[in-house]
């Protein structure tokens, strides 16, 4: 296979080299605006890998450590504030302390934080998110991954086949069976056979278990049509993010989905959408109902637990069935009442179609603005944003797969983020994520984001 790479012209190239100079700077910068978080840093090192919580949390020279969060701002230990696009990595559309989900968890506080028996709560969850993603039935997890788990062993029970195939580059959380072909570089790209099977994403993994995960590219039928065709028989579950949202934001072609739920019908597979990060945000019943495309398992986190720790695995009833004979799917939290509590309180009080209406309005501010300093100052980057999701990425044509995505510029992203987070927007740390907004942003939070983002553009286009 070929990875096509676009050539730098000259303006580009300068300003790429203005880009690293700027980053260099502003990293001295930061280290100077936040010693209270260096503190902790050294301090967290000596007790956490990394000295964060979760390797996604790792950041250069230093995470940034936070102390609290209001509305749609939040404030690091050194007591500066920011305006939050970060939003616990696309958790938090509900925006902190929401006094509905904050009233919601205080009285389950109140009630009892923790039983193992089942409450009428999680009931009343569990419905709403059936009605959301027009699934018979759900199961709590604690988290994404335990979701895409859970999936990806009920599709295996039902076909009673093993292997798994996944769009090359996506991330469906750290389980084995999905942790092949997560961010490939680019040489492991280029030497990818056509069986899309690549060495594990991390140490600890058998690399027998290579044989069982096949990756496709995002948007590409032909492909996933030929290794159906080839593995006819063995593949039990197809798991793909309906919009690729782990290497800013690549949408699914026209027909794309419909084409994909069509091959795993034709070839007895269970089609499995991951909806962590989709789920809740970019509509209430997410890629589901905004596409139209109904999966036959549906993985859920992030947005639907108004920022408690859960995951949910929904799907039809022949499927969830097995669940209770024979397919395991236990956790001593699952469906723990404060995450019940704020995740009901959350989808039933804060989340609702006024709510989505905002996202789509403030998206599209936020995206109209960022368009604009792109065109004004020429730099190479485009602007894609989705209910409350949105990204700029810097490559001029919009993503359509994980190669286009290493070809955007890594430099600019980076660049981008100290500046933004030196001026007072937060972000993540990554040129693979996105923003996400909150029913607390206003139109104020955006213009913010957008006066900070142009002087980034004129900065580096110089
Ligand atoms: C698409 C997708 N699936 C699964 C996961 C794993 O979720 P968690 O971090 O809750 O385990 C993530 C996490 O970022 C994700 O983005």
């Amino acid at each position: 296979m070929t990875v096509v790479h676009e050539v730098l012209r000259s303006g580009d190239e300068r300003v790429s080299a203005r880009a690293a100079e700027l980053y260099r700077r502003e990293l001295d910068t930061l280290v100077e605006r936040t010693p209270a978080s260096a503190m902790l840093y050294e301090r967290a090192r000596r007790s956490m890998p990394l000295g964060v919580a979760s390797s996604f949390q790792a950041a250069e020279p230093h995470p940034v450590y936070l102390s609290r969060g209001n509305g749609a701002e939040v404030w690091d230990v050194d007591g500066q504030r920011y305006v939050d696009f970060h939003n616990g990595f696309g958790s938090m559309a509900v925006g902190h302390t929401h006094p509905a989900v904050t009233a919601a968890i205080e009285r389950a506080a109140r009630r009892g934080t923790h039983f193992a028996v089942t409450t009428e709560a999680a009931v009343e969850w569990a419905e709403e998110l059936c009605r959301r993603f027009g699934v018979d039935q759900i199961r709590f997890t604690n988290s994404g991954t335990e979701a895409t788990m859970d999936a990806v062993r009920l599709a295996r029970a039902a076909t009673g086949r093993d292997e798994v195939v996944k769009v090359e580059g996506s991330y469906h959380g750290h389980h084995d069976a999905v942790m092949f072909s997560v961010a490939p570089s680019l040489q492991l790209v280029a030497a990818t056979d056509d069986t899309g099977r690549q060495p594990p994403a991390s140490l600890g993994i058998p690399a027998v278990l290579s044989a069982l995960t096949h990756a496709v590219a995002f948007n590409d039928l032909a492909a996933l049509e030929a290794v159906l065709a080839e593995r006819a028989g063995r593949v039990a579950c197809v798991i793909l993010e309906p919009v690729m949202m782990n290497i800013g934001i690549a949408l699914p072609r026209p027909g794309d989905l419909e084409g994909v739920r069509r091959l795993c019908s034709a070839h007895g597979v269970v089609l499995v959408f991951d909806e962590v990060k989709t789920g809740a945000t970019i509509a209430a019943g997410g890629a589901t109902e905004r596409y139209g495309v109904q999966a036959d398992v549906v993985c859920l986190a992030k947005s639907i637990s108004g920022g408690v720790p859960a995951g949910a695995v929904g799907g039809r009833q022949d499927l969830m069935g097995l669940i209770g004979n024979g397919v395991a799917q236990q956790g001593t939290f699952n469906g723990n009442p404060l995450a019940a509590a704020a995740g009901l309180a959350a989808l039933t009080e804060v989340l609702t179609p006024d709510a989505y209406a905002h996202f789509d309005r403030l998206g599209r501010r936020l995206a109209a603005g960022c368009r604009a300093a792109v065109a004004e100052s020429g730099i190479r980057a485009h602007v894609v944003d989705l209910g409350c999701k949105g990204c700029v990425s810097y490559r001029r044509e919009p993503l359509v797969d994980y190669r286009s995505f290493l070809d955007t510029d890594p430099v600019l992203f980076n660049a981008s983020w100290a500046w933004m987070v030196n001026r007072g927007i937060f972000m993540t740390p990554g040129n693979e994520e996105q923003w996400t907004l909150s029913v607390q942003h206003e139109d104020r939070h955006i213009d913010r984001f957008v006066e900070v983002f142009a002087g980034f553009c004129a900065a580096v286009a110089g």
